[in-house]
Order: structure tokens, then C-alpha cells, then sequence
């Protein structure tokens, strides 16, 4: 079965006839902000069910208006399918609610806590640096990304707090990396992952994330205006300290 081809009307109904699983809060690292989260098993593997409630965006202090927490999960997955960056596969179901695809992967907090240390990927941490940087992430904290610990590659989930007005935050992977690989902070990099994210036009940029906010509009073409120079992950991390 290609997940690519089901709708999210599809997923409704799979998850209708599908084995809920216990909360995923007792697993795993959630600091419970998410008012629903559930974990179903189907015949097409798990995948995890998250809807937010006014509360969640009141504490968050996002404008529902300009795009819940949900919409914005899938603004950042839909952008990262473009790009051709790795990450579960995920459904809009309704405005605060997205279905995702449940990866056999822990998040970097569990397996550095319960195994040993993460070892980085130097093309992937910029690919997923860029990506964070474009979406103006502000949440990328070692549990909002797994570890593939045969690949050594990092994938980026619960990508919601995005596409804010303010700038990104530097996200936890680049503050370890800047400790860890000092001697590869000012290697020059280009994958088709990069050549792709800094070719996009200012206009097809507005046909891939349809903000309604005129602000996060603004910040969107700043942070993308702002990547052509990076070519080091000493510049990407620079980007984040707005020293460039
Ligand atoms: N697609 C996935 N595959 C595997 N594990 C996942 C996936 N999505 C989330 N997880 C695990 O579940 C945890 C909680 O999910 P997520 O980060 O998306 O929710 P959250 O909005 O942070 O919830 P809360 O705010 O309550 O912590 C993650 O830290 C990770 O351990
Ligand atoms: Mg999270």
C-alpha cells in the first residue's frame, strides 16, 4: 500500500475501525500540552492521532485565526515533502487535529537517556537545519526529533511551532553539534536538499505555505532571503544568532 495515495478521509476511516492504543503520555517524553494523543494500529502499520484544543493554542499563544497548531504540523510536512526531506507522513484531518505515520524510531531525549550518546550526520543536520531555519521552528527540543540509530539520521517531527512571525530558535541537534563536531562546523556543503530549499522563488514560496497572517508572511520571505549565503554549518548556526 502507498500511504502517498490515501486521503485523509481514507485515514478517518481506517482509524474508525482501528485498535486504539494506551496514551502515548505514559511512553513517552510528552509535556502533555497536546490535548488529545492516541496511537492507533491498522492494517497499514501505527500512526498517531494528536488534536490540539483552544487551551493548547492559548498557552502557545498562537492566533487560531492565522493557523492552529495542526495546520501548521502540516504546512511544515507538506514543505518538507517537496524538499524531499525525510519525515512521517502526515494528514490534516480537520483544523486541530493531524494523523501521522508512527515511526519504530525513539526520539533523541529516550535513546541518549536509556542507550548511549546520538552521533550526528553532518549533511543531514544541515539539511534538517535549513529546514528549521525556513520554517522559523521554535521548538526543536531533543524530543521533537527521532533517532535513527542505523543511519545515524536525525528526522524531525512535531514540526508545529512554525511559521510565526518571530525567527527560529536554534534547535537542539545544532547546539550538540557545534559541541561535538568542531572540526566540521566550517566543512562547505551542498546536497540537492540545500541547492533545492535556496532555488524557491518568492512566489512559489506563497503557493507552498498559504499564510493568511501578512506578518508571518514577512518573516517567511525574510528567513528565506536570509539562507542563500549558507554554506557551512557554522553559517546555518550563525543564521540562528542572527550574526549573518
Ligand atoms: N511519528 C512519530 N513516530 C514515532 N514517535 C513519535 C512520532 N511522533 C511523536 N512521537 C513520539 O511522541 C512524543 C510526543 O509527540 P509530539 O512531540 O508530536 O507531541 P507534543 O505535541 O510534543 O505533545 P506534548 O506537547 O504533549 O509533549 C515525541 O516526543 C516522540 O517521542
Ligand atoms: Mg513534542
Amino acid at each position: 500500500m502507498n500511504l502517498k495515495t490515501l486521503t485523509s478521509t481514507a485515514i478517518k476511516k481506517l482509524l474508525d475501525k482501528a485498535e486504539r492504543y494506551p496514551l502515548t503520555t505514559i511512553n513517552y517524553p510528552s509535556r502533555g500540552q497536546t490535548a488529545v494523543q492516541e496511537i492507533y494500529q491498522t492494517k497499514y502499520g501505527k500512526f498517531f492521532l494528536k488534536r490540539n484544543s483552544k487551551q493548547n493554542h492559548i498557552d502557545c499563544q498562537i492566533d487560531i485565526d492565522s493557523g492552529t497548531l495542526a495546520e501548521r504540523e502540516f504546512w511544515a510536512f507538506q514543505l518538507a515533502e517537496h524538499l524531499g526531506l525525510d519525515v512521517p507522513r502526515l494528514w490534516l484531518l480537520d483544523k486541530m487535529t493531524t494523523v501521522q505515520v508512527w515511526l519504530d524510531y525513539p526520539d533523541a531525549k529516550q535513546y541518549s537517556s536509556t542507550q548511549e550518546r546520538v552521533f550526528l550526520n553532518t549533511q543531514n543536520v544541515f539539511e534538517c537545519g535549513l529546514f528549521d531555519w525556513l520554517t522559523g521552528q521554535i521548538d526543536r527540543h531533543n524530543a521533537n526529533y527521532l533517532y535513527d540509530y542505523v543511519s545515524q539520521k536525525i528526522i524531525l517531527i512535531d514540526s508545529a511551532h512554525c511559521f510565526l512571525k518571530h525567527s527560529a530558535s536554534l534547535p537542539h541537534y545544532l547546539e550538540f553539534f557545534e559541541g561535538a563536531y568542531t572540526q566540521l562546523l566550517s566543512l562547505k556543503l551542498n546536497t540537492k536538499l540545500s541547492q533545492k530549499i535556496k532555488s524557491i522563488k518568492p512566489k512559489q514560496l506563497d503557493q507552498l505555505i498559504v499564510l493568511r497572517n501578512e506578518d508571518e508572511k514577512k518573516a517567511l520571505h525574510f528567513r528565506m532571503d536570509s539562507i542563500k549565503k549558507t554554506h557551512t554549518i557554522s553559517d546555518l548556526i550563525n543564521l540562528y544568532r542572527r550574526k549573518s
